[in-house]
């Protein structure tokens, strides 16, 4: 018998019904994102498709380079470059993050590929409404590296987890999460690549079910 593992297997927990994103008033997003933001991309393809009720208020990305900074144009959705480099500590970084998302009127904080350690001053401005996305199936493998600390493991299945953000490193409450299997002869990239569809998929879902674990305003009731 010939063992031929299925790259694009996948399971995703909990599972959720399109139908079951009920209509609130849209959320609205602040994204913060440091690089490629191909998952920044991915949030503003589900709201275009009608999957996730939210919009965009802006994009901040700390890296100038941040590509995800030219999706935004792409999109005409507003992008604020914060960068580190330009503030004396984090906790001065932080208060100009709490200023900008207060100016675009921010509900919901999505850090989407945001490669920064954030302090109370930013979390406690958006209690239980900062969500982040980590590319392995969490408590396992947190902070930097995390494919290449699950190739190193050797572990079988993997994948990613979207959470609530607390002060401790990926660590606050789990909302979703994927698994995919790791095949015999991946590298650190193939891995991420698959890892990546899942992330694209789960986190509009995982948003979606956040946003709607406290009803907003419901139109004509
Ligand atoms: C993702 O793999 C996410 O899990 C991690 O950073 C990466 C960002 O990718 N936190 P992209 O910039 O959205 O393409």
């Amino acid at each position: 018998m010939v063992f031929c593992p299925d790259s694009t297997a996948s399971l995703v927990s909990p599972s959720i019904l399109q139908q079951s994103f009920c209509i609130h008033t849209p959320l609205k997003l602040g994204i913060m994102a440091s690089g490629n933001g191909s998952n920044f991309e991915a949030i503003a393809l589900a709201i275009k498709d009608g999957q996730l009720s939210a919009q965009i208020q802006v994009l901040i990305y700390n890296n100038p380079k941040a590509y995800a900074a030219v999706r935004a144009a792409n999109w005409g959705i507003p992008s604020v470059l914060l960068n580190h480099r330009d503030y004396k500590s984090r906790e001065d970084l932080d208060r100009q993050i709490v200023q900008t998302l207060q100016q675009y009127d921010v509900e919901w904080v999505i850090m989407a590929g945001w490669m920064r350690v954030v302090t109370p001053i930013f979390i406690n401005a958006f209690p239980d409404k900062i969500i982040n996305i980590h590319p392995s199936l969490l408590p396992s493998f947190k902070g930097v590296h995390a494919v290449e600390q699950a190739l190193a493991a050797g572990v079988k299945i993997t994948g990613c987890t979207v959470h609530l953000v607390c002060l401790e490193v990926d660590s606050g409450p789990i909302l979703m999460q994927a698994a995919v299997p790791v095949l015999p002869d991946d590298t650190p990239e193939t891995l991420q690549a698959r890892i990546q569809v899942q992330e694209h998929r789960i986190l509009p879902m995982a948003i979606a079910l956040a946003g709607q674990s406290k009803p907003q305003k419901i139109p004509n009731e």
